[in-house]
């Protein structure tokens, strides 16, 4: 059968072949890459447990299939294009060979560290061309790496690390992000007072701002590249591993408690986001793939380093902000790298649209062939801006869903080849199975209908895991719904059979594309001593998507006023970081309970929206009261 699609035509056929052989089809697709072996058995599954296997007896190592097995052929391609944060900084390109070789070099420097097959590796690194380098080290030597963004606080990242037990993490002296500069290695010596399984820390020269180095601990990268080049062999041979070991952990939030690690494995990854690439974005080669997401996410994990390699492409990784120096930044690097495909966020879009048109006077965006968005669902204003101003109508704009849980592109249209409609995700790619749910669990069939959106049947990047806890995983995805996958959307589909996800049906809050769990930031807000409770809830923010607004409730004695919000606001950067700071705090007297203590958020996420004459049923509230006082938002709101 041949899985190529260039027409509609041939994405109905694909499609209904990977319904009716998914194991066929799969098999396919997996055909296209290195194996050291391969499987005996496509697939095993019970989403009962859950237990998912891919390719079984297959042996791997994922970085042949990024950087060998380009190199006879295309080794000279350029593989990274670095733009710095700063356009007055050089620039830096490293092909196929050079990245080979960095990353074998640094793969032996972990080895000198002591690291080896199944050690947990924490990096927590600005976006330089040697943060895919960690990563792509990690993977070579059978290390599974924690990536975490390099916004979280030393709170955050120490329960990261000690959850995965790292022993080893790779960070920089710091970091820059517009006009400010991030230390990173001063919040990695916060966090490392809490975590006793990290022996070794690998710091990186970025901003050369002064950091102390702990004796027998902390080491320079550089230093160790230098000792790998006095040891002469730069080669480092790529591990072998099974299909379904380990490759990384990532951590993400959920509607309860503390973050869980994803974990995702070696072969169903790679098979997976590899082929996400190349099908949505029907990537060409020497194609310039723009993603403008950070590493530190899973969009970075599968957009920018391993689904573009692992096909070979030149993918370009951006230091910055889309609005430093100016909010024409965005453009520049496009017109400055000829980028062909750029990849971003409706956060994004919505933002730089709030600049006008000034930004892109004089920008040449000739070079763009397609467009695509991620992350929170696109409102159709931003869709149309996106589409006109900088596709110039002339490029096709994906609008592509998915989740960490899922590794890869799930609903999306194809570029040119699946009509789109703005502000929906349109068909599911040809080996998903979605399907919507009611409340008891009931498919809806049929078109024009919405409900809760699962996935049937499993697909090579389906998670396997949450790290340490395989009930937490069953629990949040598997044990909703009998036997199927739950993703936490809402989600519509239309006459045309055409997928809209509307949000997330759980207490998770989108924020800026970036998934935050209520109960966490109460959990943080709560630390703060002057707080007796507090109830977090989403509410619709004109350029994130969503904002953060929460309710609290001071101790008796206590005085709302603008120092204790401030207040408020420190105890939540440090405890989970700058990017779960609430938009709004509203102090009240009290929350809206049931009799059992059960917070109504849906009373409270009305009044955020600014909704305060349909509430719904109150009367099973303990004290009806505490709405009409919340309403009225008399306590310095
Ligand atoms: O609610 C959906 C929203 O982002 C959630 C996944 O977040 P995260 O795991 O952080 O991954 C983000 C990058 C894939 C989803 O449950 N979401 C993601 N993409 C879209 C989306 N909502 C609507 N449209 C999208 N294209």
């Amino acid at each position: 059968m041949n899985l190529e699609i260039t027409s509609f035509k041939d994405y109905k056929r694909i499609y209904d072949y990977s319904i009716a052989e998914p194991e066929k089809f799969w098999e396919g697709i997996a055909d296209t890459y290195y194996w050291r072996k391969k499987w005996h058995t496509v697939l095993e599954w019970n989403f009962k447990d859950p237990s998912i296997k891919w390719f079984q007896g297959a042996k791997l190592n994922i970085t042949e299939n990024c950087l060998d097995r380009h190199l006879e052929k295309e080794g000279d391609r350029t593989a990274i294009i670095w733009e710095p944060n700063d356009p007055e900084e050089h620039y830096r390109k490293l092909t196929y060979k050079e990245l080979h070789f960095k990353v074998c070099q640094f793969a032996n420097a972990l080895k000198n560290n002591g690291t080896k097959k199944g050690d947990c590796i924490c990096i927590y690194m600005p976006m330089v061309p040697e943060l895919a380098i960690a990563v792509l080290a990690c993977a070579r030597i059978g290390a599974v790496h924690s990536v975490v963004f390099g916004g979280f606080s030393a709170q955050s990242i120490a329960d990261r690390i000690n959850d995965a037990q790292c022993s080893l993490v790779i960070t920089a002296d710091g970091g820059f992000r517009g006009n400010k500069d991030i230390p990173l290695k001063n919040v990695i010596d916060d966090a490392l007072v809490q975590c006793h399984s990290v022996q070794k820390v690998i710091v990186l020269t970025r901003n050369r701002t002064p950091v102390s180095m702990i004796k027998g601990r902390d080491v320079w990268w550089e230093d160790e590249i230098k000792k790998v080049e006095t040891q002469g062999n730069p080669a480092c041979l790529a591990e072998e591993m099974d299909a379904e070991d380990e490759l990384f952990i990532l951590y993400t939030s959920g509607s309860t408690g503390k973050p869980k690690g994803v974990v995702h494995t070696c072969g169903g990854y790679m098979v997976y986001v590899g082929y996400t690439f190349k099908t949505v974005f029907q990537y060409q080669p020497d194609e310039v793939f723009f993603c403008t997401a950070d590493i530190g996410w899973i969009t970075g994990h599968s957009y920018i380093v391993y689904g573009p390699l692992s096909q070979g492409a030149t993918t370009l990784l951006f230091e910055g902000i889309p609005t430093w120096p100016d909010a024409g930044r965005f453009w520049d690097i496009v017109e400055k790298h000829q980028a062909n495909i750029l990849y971003t966020a409706p956060t994004a879009i919505r933002s730089l649209m709030s600049f006008g048109d000034e930004p892109l006077k004089g920008k040449n965006l000739s070079s763009l062939k397609k467009l695509g968005s991620v992350g929170e669902p696109i409102n159709e204003e931003a869709w149309h801006w996106f589409d006109e101003k900088i596709g110039k109508k002339n490029c096709p704009v994906v609008d592509t869903w998915w989740q960490t849980e899922t590794s890869g592109i799930m609903i999306s249209p194809i570029a040119r080849i699946t009509p789109t409609k703005p502000g929906y995700a349109t068909l599911p790619l040809p080996g998903i199975q979605p399907c919507l749910v009611d409340e008891n669990g009931k498919e809806i069939e049929g078109n024009g209908v919405s409900g809760n959106l699962c996935i049937k049947f499993p697909w090579p990047g389906i998670i396997r895991t949450t790290y340490g806890d395989h009930e937490r995983c069953r629990t949040a995805y598997f044990a909703t719904y009998e036997n199927m996958y739950f993703t936490g959307d809402g989600c519509l589909r239309d006459e045309d059979g055409y997928y809209r996800i509307t949000g997330r049906v759980d207490d998770v809050i989108n924020v800026s594309g970036h998934r935050i769990g209520t109960a966490e930031v109460e959990n943080a807000i709560n630390m703060h001593a002057d707080v007796i409770e507090s109830a977090v809830v989403g509410y619709p923010h004109d350029i994130k998507g969503q904002g953060i607004y929460a309710y609290v409730i001071l101790g008796s004695s206590i005085h709302a006023h603008d120092l204790t919000r401030k207040n408020i606001l420190q105890t939540v950067s440090r405890i989970i970081g700058a990017i779960a700071k609430p938009d709004k705090i509203q102090f009240v007297s009290g929350l809206p309970k049931t009799r059992s203590g059960k917070i109504m958020r849906r009373i409270l996420r009305k009044i955020a929206e600014g909704e305060t004459s349909n509430l719904g049923d109150t009367s099973t509230l303990l004290d009806p009261n505490v709405v009409e006082e919340i309403k009225s938002g008399s306590l310095f709101s």
